[in-house]
């Protein structure tokens, strides 16, 4: 494997190196909850989906590990975990991901402190708990894989769930097209054994940069560059594998069978059941970990779909790939922002600055085709995009449903939302909907203007309330102004040392005598008193 020093780079926020340092500084920040009180497994599941931080429980009846989940199920948390601010989250993505890091392989790491083989190392004895109450099992879902193409040897790696089904078996769901899929699919073509392990508990980042497409000869590059350093790797004690040194914990093993066994239901990503899978296994060859290992649950479903570590990795990642991919259609991208509500796949906000008639179109099309989302909505760039209100205000003053709309048939699509039709499998397709909440081009802009206070006032030239301005002088100087056509506003503006009334007396006075006109925009201008 090829050894790449990384060259420091001043301009790149500091990295968190490893998870633990990162729950310091969750802790710190007030972003960990540590529960340090004894809590029953069978609780976990109903306080991890209650609390709004990262939760760490130190000690669960029956069990020698600690459980920490929502590690990152939160903007802020995943900015900490990049070390920059919330607001460049996506530009530091992209950025990081233009500079891959190749691992280095170090002989000894934390992860080895224990290891167990054969019938030493034993699942049930992994704070796995029930996460959603109708799943056929406990889920393991931070179970980060690590395998490798049986011809070329390329490293893969994504997250599977595991589903426990006994001391050294689990169920693990490979039914949507991935590497991974193909990979096994190749090795049980050639009859070999396909090795895997799963590494429970790594740099937040991990988690984030496996869900990465990135054409790389090796995974392991994608996650050095979101580390911004190299993952260093050891040896598996049962497969012929490398792992990250500084793991909590990893499952080695191998995949086995066909796609016939039951696995599932299980809570997925939209925050519904799933139906059950039929799926292979994974047989549970051995066990490396640290002596204090920490078990991660990444959460994926639930109530409180927002604030689960799935919803906020994937919405980071959609709105990565739509922002490049409308980028190539629209020449000014402001803002993209998909909401983790909808389990951070399947709805996008986009605003553009319209230059040309069509942008707004354009920018939904290359949304809704190069990626899963399912919804997309395109707003002028004086919207911000992250914020609902203003989001719900465009729809209501910038959207003509006949004109506006455009839904897209028979659109590639994840056959898990359960809005799809029943029994069609992967030959399901989908229908996507995308709303142009763009203004209208063909009336004055200023029609669709926030409307807003425009000037802050400076006490420093506050008017005595008391005091009273001559009359005459403020009525010269607004009728000298009225040739460019000033709005209130301008008079506030100009004569902040006046009382707002004597403005007032001073218009009437005009209206009087005719000498004033208020046009439709807002603007006052002279106008020649009238006959009689
Ligand atoms: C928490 C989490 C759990 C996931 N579970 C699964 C799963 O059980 N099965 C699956 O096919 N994909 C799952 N995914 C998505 C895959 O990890 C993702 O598509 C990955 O990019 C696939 O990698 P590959 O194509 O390199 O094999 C999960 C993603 C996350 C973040």
């Amino acid at each position: 494997m090829a050894v790449q020093p990384m060259a420091t780079d001043p301009e790149r926020p500091r990295r968190r190196p490893d998870l633990r340092s990162y729950l310091r500084e969750l802790e710190e920040a007030g972003e960990l909850e540590r529960v340090g009180s004894v809590v029953s497994i069978r609780d976990l599941g109903r306080l991890i989906e209650a609390s709004d931080r990262a939760i760490l429980f130190e000690s669960v009846a029956g069990y020698s590990m600690p459980v920490l989940a929502n590690a990152v199920a939160s903007r802020r948390r995943l900015a900490m975990a990049f070390g920059c601010a919330e607001a460049d989250l996506r530009r530091e993505l992209a950025r990081s991901l233009e500079r891959p890091v190749a691992p280095v392989v170090v002989d000894r790491g934390p992860v080895q402190e224990v290891i167990e083989r054969a019938e030493e190392a034993d699942l049930s004895t992994l704070p796995a708990y029930l996460q959603h109450d109708l799943d056929a099992a406990p889920f393991l879902s931070g179970a980060m894989d690590v395998s490798r193409h049986p011809e070329t040897g390329r490293y893969n790696i994504g997250v599977r769930r595991l589903m426990l089904r006994g001391p050294r078996e689990t169920g693990v769901d490979m039914v949507a097209p991935s590497d991974l899929r193909a990979y096994y699919r190749r090795a049980r073509e050639l009859g070999r054994r396909f090795e895997i392990a799963f590494v429970i508990g790594t740099h937040p980042l991990d988690y984030l940069a496996s869900q990465m497409r990135v054409a790389t000869e090796n995974e392991f590059d994608t996650l050095g560059a979101l580390r911004g350093a190299p993952v260093e790797l050891v040896r598996c004690a049962t497969v012929d594998l490398m792992v990250p040194a500084d793991a909590e914990l990893v499952l080695e093993g191998y995949l086995d069978g066909d796609w016939t066994e039951v696995e599932g239901p299980y809570g997925e990503y939209t925050g519904c059941y799933g139906a059950a899978h039929f799926n292979p296994v994974f047989k549970l060859t051995g066990l490396m970990r640290r002596r204090d290992a920490i078990f991660q649950s990444v959460t994926i479903s639930g109530r409180r779909l927002f604030h689960t570590d799935s919803a906020v990795l994937a919405s980071l990642g959609t709105e990565l790939r739509v922002a490049h991919a409308v980028s190539q259609a629209v020449p000014e991208v402001v803002d993209v922002y998909c909401p983790p509500e909808a389990s951070g796949f399947h709805h996008v906000r986009i605003a553009v600055r319209v230059r040309q008639a069509g942008d707004a179109r354009n920018a939904l099309h290359a949304a809704l085709a190069a990626t899963e989302v399912k919804m997309a909505v395109v707003v002028d760039e004086d919207i911000d995009v992250r914020d609902d209100r203003k989001v719900e205000w465009a729809l209501s003053t910038r959207f003509q449903a006949d004109r506006d709309l455009v839904v897209l048939e028979g659109m590639r699509c994840i056959p898990l939302d359960p809005s799809l039709p029943p029994n069609q499998g992967w030959h399901v397709t989908t229908a996507k909907l995308g709303i142009d909440a763009t203004r209208r081009r063909d009336k004055p802009a200023h029609l669709f203007d926030i409307p807003a206070m425009p000037f802050e006032d400076r006490p420093r030239d506050w008017f005595q309330p008391e005091s009273r301005t001559e009359l005459q002088a403020l009525r010269e100087r607004m009728e000298a102004s009225l040739g460019t056509g000033p709005r209130f506003v301008d008079w506030l503006e100009q004569e902040r040392g006046v009382h707002q009334a004597q403005i007032i007396q001073v218009l009437g006075m005009l209206r009087a005598e005719g000498r004033i006109r208020l046009d439709p925009d807002g603007r006052y201008w002279p106008a020649e008193p009238s006959a009689g």
